[in-house]
Order: structure tokens, then C-alpha cells, then sequence
């Protein structure tokens, strides 16, 4: 079910929940500061209580609210990348609702670059905790229609048209002057590493990792198998008794499977690849053969996804 901005509003202040667009993948949206509203994404979702949500805020001056640090290198990494894919988790308020949080110490907040939804929390004043707008572990959506198939049409959806980046935020903790990633997306490491002057943290104890990254995630309900040069996937599909459909990254054809072709570039394989996904899943083949893009930094955040995706 469509909804304009202001139905939006006022269903999200009735505690009810609606799906809003983001640059990244659609959420599913609920006030963060009602507990009955944040149970409902957890139901609708079927996601376990301990995988916590992130908090949507308009600008940086709405950290304090949540935060109880703000440490300068936060503040630095919310300078240069908010509005955009980019997640903070810093030590929580204790107010912050604990459904929220997922029983975490810490709170994980993103200022969007979409105009709706920008405009949406403006306008409503509202702080709007949002998870992708799928079922657990399945593909994340990134179309408005993505969300009704995934979710049903009962679900009130803001359409503000195709998520331009396509993957979801890329998370990092901060704790003082150290920072750890948490989660891969558009914004690289090496970004992040010269603003921040030193190297991530790894494996550290003292910040948590990031609960919800199951193995198995991101996934279409076909089979997905994943191959890492050209010709093994075309050798595999010629002698495949299953039937199959083929990505392939760059030009060229699989002769013995319907096939799709992504441009060789991160960012535009990063914007079509749910989309693509969902498409494919729904060819009714057996398999998904997937050629993977080269292992390079600006590739990772793909790699990553596409690894979940395939994780049996
Ligand atoms: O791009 C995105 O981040 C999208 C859009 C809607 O903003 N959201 C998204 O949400 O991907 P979700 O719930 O699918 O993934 C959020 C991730 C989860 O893996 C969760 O465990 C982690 O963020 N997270 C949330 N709060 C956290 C916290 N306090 N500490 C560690 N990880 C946290
Ligand atoms: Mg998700």
C-alpha cells in the first residue's frame, strides 16, 4: 500500500510502522523512541531481539540525543560522509530504548541522503529506527515493489523511487580515537583510515561487533553458486544438468543460459545488484551462477554481500 509524506507522518506517530526510501536499500520505519512501534518491526521482519536497529536522524546536531560520546573522530567521519551510507555506533543514552539497541551499551545512527526521507524527518521531527525493508536473511530491497513482494501489500511503503547506492551503509565504531568496521558498504576503509589518521581496530573486545552479520544474508531463494574466472562459469553452465541463469560482470554471454550483464564498476554493479537479484530470482531456474568481481578495495562491500548471499 503507497503512502504520500504525510500519511507517512502520521502513521509513524500512531506508532505504526512504514517503509521509507533511502539512498542505500528501503527500511522499515517506526518511531525510535516507541517500544510498541519497534516490536512490530521485529515481528513483521521475523528478526531475532539481539540484531539491534539503527537509528535515522536528520542532521548531526541530533547525535547528542542518542549519544552519550560524540568523540571528535565521530564527529569528523559525520562531517565528511552524513548525509550518506554511512553508520556510527557510539555509546548509547541510557534512555535509548533497549529494543532499539538489541541489549547493546552502544546505539548506531545514519543521517540518509534522500531527499523524501530527509524531508520526512524534518518535517515530523521524528528520529526513525530502520532495519532493510525484508524478511530476515532474505535480499534487501531497493524498489518499492521490492518491499509489497518481500513484505505484502499490507505494508504501507513511501515510494521515493530506485536506492541509488543499492547496498546498505557501511558501519563503523568509534570509541574515543579508535574506530573499528563493523560492517562493508560504498564508503571504503581507506577513507575512513586517512580521516581518521591510524588503522581500524581489529578484533577488539571492548567494541561489539555487529550482531546482525550473519553468514547467510542477503539472500535470493534461488541457489547461488559463485565462480571466480568467466570461463569456469560458462564451463559450468555447459555442462550443468540444472537449469540456470548467469550474472556476469562486464560484456560477453553464457550460450547455454539466459544471462544478464553488469558493467565493470563497483558503484553501478552496487546500484543494480538486489535489483538484479530479485529479478533473476524470479526466472524459476535452479541456479544462480554469479561471476565474482575482481578482489580489489573498491569491490569489497560487493564481495562481501555477494559471499552472504551464496552461503549455504
Ligand atoms: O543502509 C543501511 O544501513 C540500511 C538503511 C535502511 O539505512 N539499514 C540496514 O539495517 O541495513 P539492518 O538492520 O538491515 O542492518 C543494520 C546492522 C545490523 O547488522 C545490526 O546488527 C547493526 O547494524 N547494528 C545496529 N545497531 C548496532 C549496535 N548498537 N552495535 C553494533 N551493531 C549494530
Ligand atoms: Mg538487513
Amino acid at each position: 500500500m503507497l503512502v504520500d509524506i504525510n500519511q507517512t507522518i502520521a502513521l509513524l506517530k500512531q506508532g505504526q510502522v512504514v517503509a521509507i526510501p533511502t539512498e542505500t536499500v528501503y527500511g522499515l520505519a517506526a518511531d525510535a523512541s516507541n517500544n510498541e512501534a519497534l516490536r512490530q518491526i521485529y515481528a513483521i521482519k521475523e528478526r531475532p531481539a539481539d540484531n539491534p536497529l539503527i537509528v535515522h536522524i536528520a542532521d548531526a546536531s541530533q547525535v547528542n540525543e542518542w549519544a552519550a560520546e560524540f568523540p571528535p573522530l565521530a564527529q569528523k567521519l559525520a562531517k565528511a560522509f552524513w548525509p550518506g551510507p554511512f553508520t556510527l555506533v557510539l555509546p548509547a543514552k541510557p534512555h535509548v530504548s533497549t529494543i532499539v539497541r538489541g541489549n547493546q551499551p552502544t546505539v548506531a545512527l545514519r543521517v540518509p541522503n534522500h531527499p523524501v526521507t530527509l524531508q520526512l524527518l524534518k518535517q515530523s521531527g521524528l528520529a526513525l529506527a530502520a532495519p532493510s525493508a525484508n524478511k530476515f536473511t532474505q535480499l534487501s530491497p531497493t524498489t518499492a515493489a521490492h518491499v509489497a513482494a518481500g513484505l505484502g501489500e499490507n505494508v504501507a511503503v513511501l515510494d521515493g523511487g530506485a536506492c541509488k547506492v543499492g547496498i546498505e551503509s557501511t558501519i563503523v565504531s568509534v570509541k574515543g580515537d579508535d574506530w573499528q568496521l563493523l560492517r562493508l558498504g560504498m564508503v571504503p576503509e581507506s577513507s575512513i583510515e586517512a580521516l581518521a589518521g591510524r588503522p581500524a581496530l581489529k578484533n577488539q573486545v571492548n567494541i561489539p561487533k555487529v550482531p546482525g552479520q550473519h553468514l547467510l544474508h542477503y539472500s535470493p531463494k534461488t541457489s547461488i553458486k559463485l565462480f571466480g574466472s568467466r570461463e569456469e562459469l560458462v564451463n559450468f553452465a555447459e555442462t550443468s544438468q540444472k537449469k540456470c541463469a548467469a550474472l556476469l560482470i562486464g560484456e560477453g554471454i553464457t550460450p547455454t543460459c539466459k544471462h544478464i550483464n553488469l558493467p565493470k564498476q563497483a558503484v553501478l554493479v552496487a546500484e543494480q545488484l538486489y535489483s538484479v537479484l530479485h529479478m533473476m530470482d524470479n526466472y524459476q531456474v535452479e541456479l544462480l551462477l554469479i561471476e565474482t568481481p575482481p578482489n580489489a578495495p573498491e569491490w569489497l562491500a560487493i564481495l562481501d554481500r555477494l559471499g552472504r548471499a551464496a552461503y549455504q
